[in-house]
């Protein structure tokens, strides 16, 4: 399988230390060979966590995106727009699956991208979208196929989750606990999306798509950030015995109504959700016969979104096609 990446930031230059350094386990378990045939992302000089080697190198990833040696092209550029949409739709155009971790892009396009390449029985791929390393998509797609969902609650972000357990673990104020998350790599480009909720937001209309089959749909979400919260907030959360965290959440009223809300929410030290704290990501969801189902793990990150991403490559390599949001994009 030829793999053409475009974008060697964190994520892109993660997915190239993976496919490198787990190659071998990879075509064990799809019995193909796992290739990187071309690269793109603007500055080739640029000091980076991954070996170039003798790898083509592609300035602009549109053209990358429709070279004759790749089959499956990794979008980790990022945005709604521009560069990012024009590589995916490119290649969808000329014949190529794709795996993305773009929320903006799923979020905003999705629909449109679905419907080109269900069309042509391409896969479009996009788990690590939604919270990193975490299966969530997988789990609503595949393991919980035949349940109605009725609701969803998740901590989907996990720079402002990581500065809010810090804030309130470390005492550490707020501009240094986003000041660390960016060190690490966590945060958005512009960490506004991240802490004005716009991230989370993304992350849930695509979940909802996949749990409740409607179209994604950033307007109906009402979004709450965390930037007001002060350390006084948190204290007296824990002295009324619980924390808070930015949840997004989608709720399926009796009358067919879907109510999705990303807000900073109060939430009972006796619930899985208020143990979760760091970096880390989880959704509970609950479905009508399965009962409630939580996953967790790393949300953010470059080695967490390079796992998701080669596990969505791992599928396409063994043939399986899925619809990208459980159901046919033209459905939606
Ligand atoms: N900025 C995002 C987060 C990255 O912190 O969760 C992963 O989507």
């Amino acid at each position: 399988m030829r793999i053409g990446i475009a974008g060697l930031g964190n994520v892109g230059a993660a997915v190239m230390q993976l496919l490198q350094s787990n190659g071998d386990l990879l075509s064990v378990r799809t019995g193909k060979k796992f290739e990187i045939t071309a690269v793109s992302a603007r500055d080739k000089n640029k000091a980076r966590n991954c070996m170039l080697g003798d790898i083509d190198w592609e300035t602009d990833p549109s053209i990358l995106a429709a070279r004759a040696d790749v089959d499956v092209v990794v979008e980790v550029i990022g945005g709604a727009e521009g560069i990012a949409h024009k590589t995916v739709e490119t290649a969808l155009k000329n014949g190529k699956h794709v795996v993305t971790a773009n929320k903006a892009l799923i979020a905003v396009h999705g629909v449109v991208l679905a419907q080109i390449a269900e069309k042509v029985g391409l896969q479009l791929s996009f788990e690590a979208a939604v919270c990193g390393a975490v299966p969530v998509l997988k789990t609503l797609r595949e393991g919980l196929a035949a349940n109605r969902i009725s609701s969803l609650r998740g901590i989907l972000n996990g720079t402002c989750n990581y500065i809010l357990s810090r804030m309130e673990q470390g005492g550490v104020d707020f501009a240094a606990a986003l000041a660390e998350a960016q060190q690490k790599g966590y945060a958005e480009t512009n960490p506004r999306n991240d802490i004005d909720g716009i991230d989370s937001a993304n992350k849930l209309a695509i979940m909802v798509a996949v749990a409740f089959g409607r179209a994604p749909d950033l307007d109906s979400i009402f979004v709450e950030g965390i930037a007001a919260l002060t350390p006084n907030d948190l204290r007296d959360a824990r002295m009324r015995g619980g924390c808070i965290k930015l949840l997004g959440t989608a709720d399926l009223t009796p009358q067919g109504e879907l109510i999705q809300r990303v807000q900073p929410v109060f939430v009972p030290h006796n619930e899985a959700l208020a143990r979760v704290s760091g970096v880390l990501n989880a959704v509970e969801i609950t479905g009508d016969f399965a009962g409630k189902i939580i996953v967790q793990g790393q949300g953010a990150g470059g080695t967490a979104t390079a796992s998701a991403i080669v596990a969505d490559l791992v599928d396409i390599a063994r043939g399986h096609r899925d619809c990208a949001f459980g159901v046919a994009a033209s459905a939606l």
